[in-house]
């Protein structure tokens, strides 16, 4: 095990403009940037983003970047200050000189290098403690920023999201059909939830992908926008949710999140049961009270 700190970057910096620029010449394969959002309450709240970094390989998922995702997770988890988790591929890097420039990724997949001459006891161990169902687990809200190409384990890791912006140029995928293949991180199940039988295995047989528009269309994606205002867009929504009680807005998560596991009457009783505990938190009181004086509500998270 090596001995170098498993978040391998992270600074906190105030939510501006050039707020996102990442450290290209970096060969973490995961950047952490804590992003303080003004005017959160309590105070201290910050975006979290993540930059998958392996962009010349399209920052496909090996199994460091699953690694450090997984200690992104349980970070995220465990550090009251962060509201909301962004997570996003980093940019093509300049072509060396001759060369055709990488296209823009998300992630292109899991790293397919990985499973050449691999039997299904070799791949097990690693499908079973997977970072899409660490994300997917996370009781924080999450949203994938996705420009370029999210196919694979990369379509897989931004359904594990709650949440997906996409640029103009961003194509989806579950291409592993052409591997001899079926997606093996969810993608079947939350593709199934999200765009409906008949859709999801359209896109699992076919393996063709989808382009931003129709991904908007058939409610794969949340929003699109141009590649240069994608990242204002994605950080608009993440800091309009950060700035929420951070306690109520787990509790909506879990509360639609029950839909996906429970008969539609229990669901119901299910969120009438959350509901009605938010009576007794301080967070309830708060933002009636603010309402009522006509003032911004100043969250305590309980
Ligand atoms: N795993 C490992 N490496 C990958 C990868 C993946 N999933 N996807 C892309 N790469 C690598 C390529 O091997 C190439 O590496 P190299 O420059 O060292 O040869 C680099 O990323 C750029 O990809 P390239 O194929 O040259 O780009 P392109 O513009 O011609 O095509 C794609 C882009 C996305 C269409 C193509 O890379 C692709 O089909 N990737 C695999 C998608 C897939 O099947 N994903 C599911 C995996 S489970």
């Amino acid at each position: 095990m090596s001995s170098r700190p498993r978040i391998l970057s992270s600074l906190t910096r105030k939510l501006k403009p050039e707020r996102l620029s990442v450290d290209t010449m970096s060969e973490d394969v995961l950047l952490v940037n804590d992003i303080l959002v003004e005017g959160s309450s309590p105070e201290g709240g910050v975006i979290s983003v993540w930059t998958l970094n392996r962009p010349s390989k399209l920052n496909a998922l090996n199994t460091e970047s699953h690694e450090l995702l997984r200690d992104a997770c349980s970070r995220a988890e465990a550090d009251d200050n962060i509201r909301v988790v962004v997570i996003r591929g980093a940019a093509p890097l300049p072509a060396p000189e001759g060369k055709r420039p990488k296209p823009a990724a998300f992630a292109a997949g899991a790293d397919i290098s990985e499973f050449a001459g691999k039997s299904s006891d070799e791949v097990l161990p690693f499908f079973e403690n997977n970072a899409w169902e660490r994300v997917w687990n996370l009781t924080k809200p999450t949203i994938a920023m996705v420009d370029g190409f999210a196919l694979g384990g990369g379509a897989e890791l931004a359904l594990s999201c709650d949440l997906r912006v996409a640029s103009t140029r961003a194509k989806f995928g579950t291409p592993e059909i052409n591997l001899g293949l079926i997606p093996g991180g969810g993608g079947t199940q939350r593709l199934c939830r999200l765009l409906g039988y008949g859709k999801a295995l359209e896109m699992v047989m076919t393996g063709e992908m989808v382009d931003a528009e129709t991904a908007l269309q058939n409610g794969l994606v949340n929003a699109v926008a141009t590649p240069d205002e994608l990242e204002a867009t994605t950080m608009a929504l993440a800091e309009n949710i950060a700035k929420k009680s951070p306690y109520t807005i787990k509790v909506a998560k879990r509360a639609v999140r029950a839909a996906l596991d429970l008969p539609f009457s229990e669901g119901v009783l299910a969120e009438r049961s959350e509901f009605v505990a938010l009576f007794d938190t301080e967070d309830k009181e708060i933002g009636v009270s603010a309402f009522l004086e006509r003032k911004s509500a100043n969250w305590v998270g309980r």
